[in-house]
Parts: C-alpha cells; sequence; structure tokens
C-alpha cells in the first residue's frame, strides 16, 4: 500500500462552525491525492500533463473540484459540462485522456486482488464485531447499518469516527499525518460530547484533543442539502486525508420530503445519484463509507424478522455489505451481516456503554 502523504498541519485548516456547517479553508497549494488510491497508477498522475488541458484549463477543473486524474476518469460527460462549464466535445476528450493516463479499462482479476490488498479495515473498537466484518470496516467500500431506533446504529458511527484516527498498527487509518473523518448529520444527533467519552479508552494511543478537530461535522437540512454535502466531501477528499465518510441517516430526508406513489421514482432518482457521488468517493479515494439507515416492517412476513432496510433495491446495490442491528437485553445488541459478497452470514453480540461500544465479557 502506499503511503499517505504525509501533511502539515498548516496545510489547511477545519472548522466545527457554530451551526453545523461543514467548511474546510485549503491552501494555495494544497497536497495531491492524500488518501491511497485504489489504482495504483493514480499517485503519480497531473492533470496538467493531459494532452490539451492547458493551465487555463487547469485551473477551471480545479476550481470545479476536479484536481485529479480520478475525479476526471469517473465523471460523466454531462457532469463535466455542467458542473466544469466546458464544452461537450471538449469534456469528452479530457475524460478520455485522464483515462488513458490512469489506464482505465479491464483489469485482470489478480490485479483486482492487488487493488483490494490496498484496502484498510478500520476498527469497531469490539474485538467480537471486528471478527464478524472479517477484521473490521473496510475502506474503499460503502457499509451499511440498518435496523431499528436506539439500536446503536448512531453510537457505531461515532465510534468508527475516533478509530479511524488511531495509528495504523492499531486499526485505524493514521499513518504519518491526521485521519479526517466526514460526518453528514441529517438528524441532528450528532454529539461531540460521545465522541470524547469514547476518545477516553485510547488516551496513550490518540491525542483526544485532536479527535474532534479531525471531524468536520455538516448538519443536513434537508436531501438537497445533503447531495451537496456529499459532494463537497469528494471534493474535498481530493486534497484533504479523509478516511472515513459517515451518512447518518440516509434516508430520512428523502422520506419525508417524497410522500406518495407519484414521487417514488424522482426520490429514487435523486438518492441512485447521491449514493453514486458516495459509492465513487469510496472507491477512488480508498476511504471507509458508512451509511445509516431505517427499517420498515413487512407484515405479510411470517418467518423470521419482518424487518427489512429502506430504500429499495437503489440502497441494496450500493451497500457492499449490509449490517442489520437489533436490541437484546439492556444495553447488549445483536449486529447481523444481512448481505457482503465476502462474508458469512453471522452473527454477534455487543454492548453500548457510557465508554462506547465494547465487547461481551
Ligand atoms: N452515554 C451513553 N451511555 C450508555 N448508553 C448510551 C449512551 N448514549 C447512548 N447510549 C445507548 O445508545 C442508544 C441509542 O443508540 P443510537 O443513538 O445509536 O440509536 P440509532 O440506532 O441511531 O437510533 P435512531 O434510529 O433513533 O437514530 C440508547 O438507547 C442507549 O442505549
Ligand atoms: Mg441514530
Amino acid at each position: 500500500m502506499p503511503p499517505r502523504k504525509k501533511k502539515s498541519n498548516n496545510d489547511s485548516k477545519s472548522t466545527l462552525e457554530e451551526g453545523g456547517e461543514l467548511e474546510v479553508e485549503m491552501s494555495e497549494n494544497p497536497p495531491t491525492t492524500p488518501t491511497a488510491p485504489l489504482s495504483k497508477e493514480a499517485s503519480s498522475g497531473n492533470i496538467d500533463e493531459l494532452p490539451g488541458i492547458g493551465p487555463a484549463t487547469a485551473k477551471k477543473l480545479r476550481e470545479s473540484g476536479f484536481g485529479t486524474l480520478e475525479s476526471l476518469a469517473t465523471v460523466s460527460i454531462g457532469q463535466l459540462v455542467a458542473v466544469g462549464n466546458l464544452g461537450e466535445a471538449t469534456s469528452s476528450k479530457i475524460i478520455q485522456a485522464a483515462r488513458d493516463a490512469l489506464d482505465f479499462g479491464f483489469v485482470a482479476a489478480d490485479e483486482v486482488l492487488e487493488r483490494r490488498r490496498n484496502m484498510l479495515k478500520v476498527t469497531t473498537g469490539s474485538a467480537s464485531l471486528d471478527d464478524l466484518f472479517g477484521g473490521g470496516i473496510e475502506t474503499g467500500a460503502v457499509t451499511e447499518l440498518y435496523g431499528e431506533y436506539r439500536t446503536g446504529k448512531t453510537q457505531l458511527a461515532h465510534q468508527l469516527c475516533v478509530a479511524a484516527q488511531l495509528p495504523r498498527e492499531l486499526g485505524g487509518l493514521r499513518v504519518d499525518g491526521p485521519i479526517k473523518v466526514i460526518y453528514i448529520d441529517t438528524e441532528g444527533t450528532f454529539r461531540p460530547e460521545r465522541i470524547l467519552n469514547m476518545s477516553k479508552r485510547w488516551e496513550g494511543d490518540l491525542d483526544v484533543k485532536e479527535v474532534l478537530k479531525n471531524i468536520l461535522h455538516g448538519r443536513a437540512y434537508n436531501s438537497d442539502h445533503q447531495m451537496v454535502l456529499a459532494e463537497k466531501a469528494a471534493q474535498d477528499s481530493q486534497t484533504e486525508p479523509i478516511g472515513l465518510v459517515v451518512v447518518d441517516s440516509l434516508i430520512a430526508h428523502f422520506r419525508a420530503e417524497y410522500i406518495g406513489r407519484g414521487t417514488l421514482a424522482s426520490r429514487q432518482q435523486k438518492l441512485n445519484q447521491h449514493i453514486h457521488t458516495l459509492l465513487k468517493m469510496a472507491e477512488v479515494g480508498n476511504m471507509a463509507v458508512i451509511l445509516t439507515n431505517q427499517v420498515h416492517s413487512k407484515p405479510d412476513m411470517f418467518f423470521g424478522d419482518p424487518t427489512s432496510p429502506v430504500g429499495g433495491h437503489i440502497v441494496a446495490h450500493a451497500s457492499q455489505t449490509r449490517v442489520y442491528l437489533r436490541k437484546s437485553k439492556g444495553e447488549r445488541r445483536i449486529a447481523r451481516i444481512a448481505d457482503s459478497p465476502l462474508l458469512p452470514e453471522n452473527e454477534t453480540v455487543f454492548a453500548i456503554t457510557g465508554d462506547g461500544i465494547i465487547d461481551i465479557n
């Protein structure tokens, strides 16, 4: 795995503003590709070196959020025309040039395996949960936590915000500089106090005072705002060492705003676009993306647990791993792998305590 680029704290200034707006002030010369990209060629590329891109176009592209070859190679022509303010022919040429530079296309399965070796795993702080997840939450993929209210979705998301900042050898993502986390909060349930409680157990391994500074909180007030924050996260991840993005919860706004059968198609279309942004960000930047999701009951189901995640097949296809959380006695919760391309359908018990998520002894 290529090491994450060392970055000085002066390169950028992140603020956790009153009102919860996400704001990242960038320096004049931001570092390139701070996260470990999945494509091994990716870290060598520079958009200025693409044929046909002059300094003015490169500047325009950067300002529109296309500062890396990956971002250009994976955008659609329509999007580049709209966002980059460029003509269709130029956009098409730029995208093709970026794809050529990155050698995009089919790759042999042994290379897929090699790329997956770049994948990292973030500890949950519970050994039994980590075992369930095959070592932790994967980077380069979307993991969905779904379950009824108070089953621990938000708590687990909070704990991962802390754990991701641990050094690599302790199950975090930090190699030689601070790791940043983005928390898109749609329900107003982000609690920095809980982050501080959860940080205490890693006091010797983390600079507790820095933990909150590295979490960028964005309060999304409606689904459009939520989508803008996700796009901003994708843009910032090109220049900032972002290791984890949380969206808690994915669907709440969409569900509340699109009521009735007639609006379902447009809701799903927007949701699809949103999820695509998140999925692409996870894969291109080799980041962990955590989504929390609600359940709806299926009253016609006679056997098994009559609950399933909302969002339909769009959410189902985007989440590589789906984890179902449910309540047990007192502080105990049960996590089950509901869908994974790799992991067996298994379950385990954990506890939510004042100090965070821990194993049951
Ligand atoms: N400080 C704390 N000490 C102990 N347990 C806590 C503490 N804070 C929260 N919890 C536990 O976490 C539970 C809430 O979990 P969480 O907020 O993760 O639910 P959720 O699955 O996100 O629910 P929702 O669907 O309503 O968002 C509480 O019911 C409580 O059991
Ligand atoms: Mg919650």
